[in-house]
């Protein structure tokens, strides 16, 4: 496709589903604005199409995979997974030029990756790493959150983990995460805020999560790839005793559905107790708590966006530095795809 919108950035890789939900029905799923049907080829490889017919705009999803080929639900088109049509009721001779886009999909630690962007720039290699998903030394469960907000502010909210203090009370609160400071490292392909935080209470989380009853040596090191990539390296030691500790992933992806609206793909993951079901319940169970708490704020966060305009100069300080940093990144990204690069 020529050029960008403006409004998201199309060149890169976004989650778009949980492998076990594609399958022979066909799943609808709107992406950077874009409706898209997904469904699972007998060969097993996952097919992702514009959700539009070309004849008369019926959704793609409303019909039905028939073969390896999607059926319109409503006369009766056929498309294979390249989106060419291959087939008219009653033989007829199919009309020049009838066809539907596909989009590049790659299955990757049992999520989905779609590009919604230029098809020849679609390189697998690109795909953010979230390899701990399905590591055998690492286990944990997560769940796709819709939330009626722009993925910026799901990605500003994880690039500043000082809310929990007020946020998280009842989960993750910890003193000590507004009172050490954060250091920000941009890389090439990554930005990084660190904060190290020594002898501190643990908060009820990892309290329990990890049994510790003294205070806690606690590193948090959170890893942004642009545009929506974000994983969180949680490191939680005993402060006496240093061989105890824990280590957990938190792995967001962050996927803009519309403007104004995103799926939240995560999962919670830890390299301790890898036998422990209960353990991965409670867990999932609290950082969805821990979610919902977030989702709290940010909803009426984007409400307010929508009904009044922000202040032109917005207050910052030591806690958005990694925010500020990973928006003018994204900002040029955008700018870049829609060919003025120099305006930002
Ligand atoms: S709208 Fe799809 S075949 Fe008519
Ligand atoms: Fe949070």
């Amino acid at each position: 496709m020529a050029g960008g919108d403006g409004l998201f950035v199309r060149n890169t890789w976004y989650v778009c589903a949980w492998s076990d939900e594609v399958g022979a029905r066909p799943l609808q799923r709107w992406i950077c604005g874009e409706p898209i049907v997904l469904w699972r080829r007998s060969d097993n490889r996952v097919a992702a199409l514009a959700d539009r017919c070309p004849h008369r705009d019926a959704p793609l999803s409303l019909g039905s995979v028939v073969g390896d080929d999607l059926q319109c639900g409503y006369h009766g088109l056929r498309f294979d997974a390249d989106g060419v049509c291959v087939g008219v009721p009653g033989g007829e001779r199919v009309p020049s030029g009838a066809c539907t886009r596909a989009y590049p999909v790659v299955e990757r630690w049992g999520w989905v990756f779609i590009w919604p962007g230029s098809a020849d720039l679609a390189d697998p290699a690109l795909i953010p790493d979230y390899h701990w998903k399905d590591d055998p030394a690492w286990t944990g469960k997560g769940e796709t959150l819709p939330v009626k907000a722009g993925y910026g502010l799901l990605r500003d909210n994880l690039l500043d983990l000082s809310h929990a203090h007020f946020v998280h009370r009842q989960t993750l609160a910890t003193d000590g995460v507004i009172e050490f400071p954060i250091v920000t490292e941009v890389h090439d392909d990554r930005l990084t805020v660190l904060r190290d935080m020594h002898d501190i209470a643990p908060s009820p989380f990892f309290r329990r999560m990890g049994g510790f009853t003294g205070n806690v040596d606690h590193r948090q090191e959170i890893v942004f790839t642009p545009p929506g990539n974000i994983v969180i390296k949680l490191r939680v030691a005993d402060a006496k005793q240093a061989n105890h500790v824990v280590e957990m992933r938190v792995l967001n992806a962050l996927t803009p559905e519309t403007e104004n609206t995103s799926l939240y793909f995560w999962s919670l993951v830890r390299n301790t107790s890898l036998d422990d079901s209960q353990l991965t319940d409670w867990m999932f169970e609290a950082n969805r708590s821990t979610f919902d708490e977030d989702v709290a704020v940010i909803e009426p966060q984007q409400a307010m966006l929508e009904r009044a305009p922000p202040p032109a100069r917005p207050i910052r300080w030591s806690v958005d530095k990694g925010v500020t940093q990973a928006q003018r990144w994204v900002q040029r990204l955008i700018a870049e795809e829609a060919g003025n690069a120099g305006s930002v």
